[in-house]
Parts: structure tokens; sequence; C-alpha cells
């Protein structure tokens, strides 16, 4: 049986949502972060009209992926891209625009499980953190090159880490020593450079550290910042865009992206909007929606969850 926490998140909600922009015949969907398919799965089956484009930046999700999604060979094509990337992908595609886009952001738990992919702080393992597995610098290259004030600005800003400057002070010393490799080496210098009434009320000392590096090692905020406005631009009328987020960087810039989307663009003080100047999306979640019992307790992941969702209600305004 999958352990609980290769259950994907707030699924009948997600598939829920999509259903109005799927039920179509002809409809295609977007899942951006195929991850283990789990989320894609569920869609084919409540579906059956619907086509998959499965986007993932990391090969291994997608093979494993494709032999979950076997049986619906004729209607899945598999991506491997970074989410940002969609418009290019949909032009390849020869598709102008799609009906869902869907992303659950973050790491699978099959890159978690993996100890060489370096993502767990709770067992020694390579500091590599890619989630494409082998392009651009990984983790420890991050620990071992990065300026003191780099690391401490990544420590807070992508991991809101309070001791951010302690802690990149103390890499840098150590480092000088050797340069890191593998995770055991930073923990135990995270539970060095924490005090410990900080450590008791604070989680485990490396979460913090592990996530700031993760979301630098794979330029994750910027990435986002990109794709979320770019996923909004492909979604035609009835169209929905639905995401998972995990934590409030990601969060906000959802937020932001949906705002932005859903906003008039006429002033404030106008008695009314001038034909053409709608918004061409509402929102369709209020504020984020988050996860209740019994998945609270029985997915770890959904803990933190936040689900937003977009839809399209007309065509572009008027230039
Ligand atoms: C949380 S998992 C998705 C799990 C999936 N919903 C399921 O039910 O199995 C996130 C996946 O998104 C991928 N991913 C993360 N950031 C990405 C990006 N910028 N572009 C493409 N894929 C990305 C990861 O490699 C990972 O496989």
């Amino acid at each position: 049986m999958a352990s609980p926490r290769h259950v994907p998140v707030l699924l009948d909600r997600v598939v829920a949502l999509l259903a109005p922009s799927l039920e179509r015949a002809g409809a295609v969907y977007v899942d951006a972060t195929l991850g283990l398919g789990g989320h894609a799965e569920a869609v084919l089956e409540t579906f059956p009209q619907a086509r998959l484009i499965g986007i993932d930046r990391d090969p291994d999700a997608l093979a494993l992926a494709g032999e979950r999604l076997a049986p619906h060979a004729d209607r899945t094509t598999f991506v491997h891209a970074v989410y940002d990337e969609i418009p290019d992908v949909l032009a390849e595609l020869g598709l102008p625009d799609v009906d869902g886009i869907f992303f659950d952001l973050g790491v699978s738990s099959m890159q978690l499980d993996v100890r060489e992919r370096g993502f767990a702080y709770a067992q020694d393992a390579p500091l590599d953190m890619r989630m494409d597995g082998h392009t651009g610098a990984t983790a420890a290259d991050v620990l071992n090159t990065y300026p003191a004030a780099d690391l401490a600005r990544v420590l807070r800003d992508y991991g809101e880490e309070k001791f951010a400057k302690r802690i990149a002070d103390r890499i840098v010393a150590e480092r000088e020593r050797e340069p890191f490799t593998t995770s055991a080496r930073l923990v135990e210098l995270l539970y060095a450079a924490i005090p410990a009434p900080a450590r008791r009320t604070g989680g485990h000392p490396a979460k913090r550290t592990f996530q700031a590096l993760r979301i630098e090692v794979n330029d994750e905020l910027n990435v986002l910042r990109r794709a979320v406005p770019a996923a909004i631009e492909s979604i035609n009328v009835g169209g929905r865009v639905v995401v998972e987020s995990y934590h409030s960087l990601e969060d906000r810039l959802v937020k932001q992206a949906f705002a932005a989307a859903t906003r008039s663009d006429v002033p404030v003080d106008m008695p009314f909007i001038p034909e053409g100047h709608e918004p061409t999306f509402r929102l369709v979640t209020r504020g984020a929606e988050k996860a209740v019992e019994p998945e609270l307790t029985d997915n770890p992941r959904a803990a933190s969850v936040r689900l937003r969702a977009i839809e399209r209600i007309r065509e572009d305004r008027a230039a």
C-alpha cells in the first residue's frame, strides 16, 4: 500500500475545481508538476474526454508517471520542461490555449525518498537538491561558494530563518576547514547554531535551511513568478488555473498574480466600468483554502497546503 506521503493533496477538491473546465469534449489539461501522476490519474479517470499534457523538470518523475498513466496512453503527452516554459511547450504542440492548468508546488515524495537526491535532512546524503538531477549548481556548490552575505539572504528570504546571519557565518568558517559534501555536517552545524529555546519551538532546526537551499538551487520563486502569469495567459474562456502552494512565499506570488488578473483596469473613482475593461478573470476560491480533517492527520503534506483557483470569464481586455 502507498505510504501516506504518496497521497495527492486535496485530490477531490482539485478535481471538483477543474470539473467545469474539463467536462467539455476535447478539453486539454496541463499538469505543470506531474510528479508521480497522482492528481493526473484522478483527472484522466474522472474526465474521459480530457487530454493530459504532463510537465515535470525531473526526468525520473516523468518516467514513473508515464508507467502509472500507461492505461491512458492514447490521451497523454509528457514533456520534460520547467513550468515557466508552458507557452513554448503549448506552441510546440500546436495548442494556442488550454482548458485547465494545475500546479502542485514543491518536491514529490519520490524526490524526498531517494537519499542521493539530497532533499531530506533526516539522513546523511549528498547535498544535491537539483530537481532535474543534473543541471546547474548543487546545494553543496551554494554552501561552498556563496559569500556570507548572500548565504544569509538566501536563508532569511527563502527559509524565513531568524538566525540566518549566524548560520551563514558558521557555514563560511566551517567550509574553510573542509568543503561541505553531505548533509550530516550541515545538520550538526544547524543544531549548534540555533539556540536551544528556538530549537524547542521552531520545528526541526534544519527545516528552514533545507527549504531555503532547495528554493535557491532550483530558482523556484523566480520561476513561479514568471509561470503563474504565463499559465493565466494560456487559459481559454471558461478555463481554470488551480495552484497548491506549501509555504507563504509561494502562496504570496500566486495570490498577487491572481489579484492582478481579476482586477479591473479602470480608475477606482470611475462610476462604471466601460465595456471591454471588465476583469478577464474571476477568483473561484475565497482566499486560500486549507485542508481539513481527516486529511490533515492522514497526509503530512496537507498541513501546509494553500489552494487557490481562478477562471477566465472573457477574452483579454481591449488594448
Ligand atoms: C509535489 S510534486 C507533484 C505531485 C503530483 N501532484 C502527484 O500527485 O503525484 C511536484 C513535482 O513538480 C516538479 N516541479 C517542481 N518545480 C517544477 C518546475 N519549476 N517545473 C517543472 N516541474 C517542477 C517536481 O520535480 C515534482 O515532481
